[in-house]
């Protein structure tokens, strides 16, 4: 693949490189794991076998969320295009394989659709995929670590911004972030944009301990691989089988949390710098927040969005919401 800036995928597919390269991950990743409680960004999950794990994942028996936000697009496709209005610029934010946009694309029509993704090859491929069976779309793929965009992605056509934001990607931050991307959000949006986003719900620990822990263990794979794609990144000596996997829902904070537990003591290097672990000590990998219709309301119009409309399952397992400016 092209390792220009900027380069011509195929007939109707674009694609800008700007990721932020390895240095930067160096530096965040030391950071993270000298903390009390080490931490490891979850970006880093995505390398292109973390990517490919993650899609098994999210068709795993046990994780309902993709389950049942597919089935909220594919039903209420025609009024969510009516939210988002004809010809809008749909930009998605950590797109992955875009296979929930496609239960859209037809009846919004975008005038253009803007992948995002930090993992570039994965990216890349999906975008070419995606490109060829809608062959009347205009895909400007971009790679880039979202969380650290400020600005909107430049060189789009006109036209409405419509940010779409699935999977409860936001619940992977903690509000006080959440927060503060959606306020930056806004100033991608111009004054009539929105955003349409899928929220995961609060609901029975059984439920949301189980989704995590998928019997065939593909969760536990996908979160062990953090630390090869770390080892490719910055050299490090990481060894999977000295962790375990391990995801529970913390109640009180109405999160899954997922870590890494250290089944041993024992010392990891990372260039110049040696990581000590002690058996049982973790590393924080992943939050994952779960909310009412309340919370989540009280979540964005505090970072000033309104709620025009949502979409929940019978069972009220999952959320989809279309955001304007308050
Ligand atoms: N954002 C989704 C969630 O929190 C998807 C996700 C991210 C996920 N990382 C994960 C799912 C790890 C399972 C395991 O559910």
């Amino acid at each position: 693949m092209s390792e220009l800036a900027t380069a011509l995928l195929s007939e109707n597919v674009n694609f800008k490189n700007e990721h932020p390269g390895k240095n930067n991950s160096f530096i965040e990743i030391l950071a993270g794991l000298h903390q009390k409680q080490k931490t490891i960004n979850p970006k880093y999950f995505y390398d292109t076998r973390g990517s490919e794990l993650f899609e098994r994942i999210t068709t795993s028996p046990e994780y309902y969320p993709t389950r049942v936000e597919r089935a909220l697009y594919t039903q209420h496709a025609n009024t969510m295009a009516e939210y988002c209005g004809e010809n809008c610029v749909l930009i998605e934010p950590g797109s992955g394989s875009s296979e929930k946009v496609r239960l859209l694309l037809e009846s919004l029509k975008p005038a253009a659709y803007v992948p995002m993704d930090i993992a570039k090859d994965f990216l890349q491929h999906s975008a070419i995929k995606l490109g060829k069976e809608f062959s009347w779309l205009n895909v400007h793929a971009v790679c880039a670590d979202f969380g650290n965009y400020d600005e909107a992605p430049k060189g789009l056509p006109e036209g409405k911004r419509v940010i779409f934001y699935p999977g409860s990607t936001l619940g992977n931050m903690t509000p006080d972030v959440a927060k503060q991307f959606l306020r930056n959000l806004s100033t991608w949006l111009g004054h009539d944009g929105g955003i349409l986003i899928g929220i995961d719900l609060h609901k029975s620990t059984e439920t949301l301990t189980a989704a995590y822990n998928d019997q065939e263990g593909i969760t536990a794979e996908f979160n062990l691989n953090a630390l090869n794609h770390i080892n490719t990144l910055t050299n490090s000596n990481f060894n999977v089988n000295n962790f375990s996997h391990q995801a529970f829902y913390n109640v009180e904070l109405q999160r899954i949390e997922m870590h890494l537990e250290s089944n041993c003591d024992h010392i990891v290097r990372l260039g110049e710098s040696a990581i000590a672990f002690s058996e049982g000590e973790t590393i924080h990998t992943e939050n994952s927040y779960k909310y009412t219709q309340e919370s989540f309301q009280a979540l964005v119009e505090d970072a000033g969005f309104s709620v025009r409309q949502s979409w929940l399952d019978d069972q009220q397992l999952f959320s989809v919401h279309y955001l304007d400016l308050l």
